[in-house]
């Protein structure tokens, strides 16, 4: 479903070229549950950004589903990912104007779901993540943890096939880690590919796949075998 050929990311500085991606080759194929480990700074972010067609500023090619992601027109390129990618950021990114059941409801829009579907969705995820009192209260009135759980909410609302986590669990209780964990394994289970970046070893036992990235490069790239 993914495909990237020779990928490097770099900014030119004054005397230098730095690398922040090289020379990455990777396919990632529908219904796997990737985790990317690797130091602060290895790359992760960036390449999730990359991924989730939130940055164009690369050398290489990004294909998805056959189709290369540069020769595509901006406005295919945004209804793209709003279609298929849900993304949780590190910093939760929620609209603080918003409440939580609003900012859950902002991916459903794009994706015109009728408004009694809408309803049953939201009603769902804020009962699996026993946030039924915290409806209506805005980010602002949440605690880190509760942000980053309906950061979670919103990005799997709209069912998007891919799923692209920043540090998801960074935030959260072991309890609340754990919760989110599970409920990524439900998600490919259903079929959604999903892709995280984690500093937590346990996450990785959740998916199938390992790939460690150190300055920029596949260090490794190995099978988790399921317990
Ligand atoms: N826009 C940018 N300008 C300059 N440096 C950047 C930019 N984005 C990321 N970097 C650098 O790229 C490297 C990789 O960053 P990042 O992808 O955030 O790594 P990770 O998520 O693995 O911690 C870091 O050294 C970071 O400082
Ligand atoms: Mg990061």
């Amino acid at each position: 479903m993914i495909q990237l050929k020779d990928l490097d990311k770099y900014i030119e500085s004054r005397f230098q070229r730095i690398f922040i991606l090289k020379g990455l080759n990777l396919t990632i194929n529908e219904g796997e549950f990737i985790t990317l480990m690797g130091p602060s700074g290895a790359g992760k972010s960036s390449l999730l950004n990359i991924l989730g067609l939130l940055d164009d500023d690369y050398a290489g090619e990004y294909s998805f589903g056959g189709k290369d992601i540069k020769s595509m027109k901006d406005k295919e390129r945004s209804s793209l990912h709003k279609s298929e990618f849900g993304y949780i950021f590190q910093a939760y990114h929620l609209i603080d104007e918003l409440t939580v059941y609003e900012n859950i409801e902002t991916p459903l829009l794009y994706r015109n779901v009728s408004s009694a579907e809408r309803k049953s969705i939201i009603a769902n995820l804020l009962d699996r993540f026993n946030m039924v009192a915290k409806k209506d209260l805005f980010p602002a009135q949440l605690s880190g943890g509760q942000q980053q759980l309906v950061g979670v909410a919103r990005a799997i609302a709209g069912r998007p096939r891919v799923l692209l986590a920043d540090e998801p669990t960074g935030n959260l209780h072991s309890g609340q880690a754990r919760e989110i964990m599970e409920v990524f394994q439900e998600l490919h289970k259903e079929g959604t590919t999903i892709i995280q970046a984690t500093h937590a070893r346990e996450n990785a036992d959740f998916g199938t796949r390992l790939i460690n990235l150190i300055d920029g490069r596949i260090e490794k790239d190995e099978v988790i075998i399921q317990k």
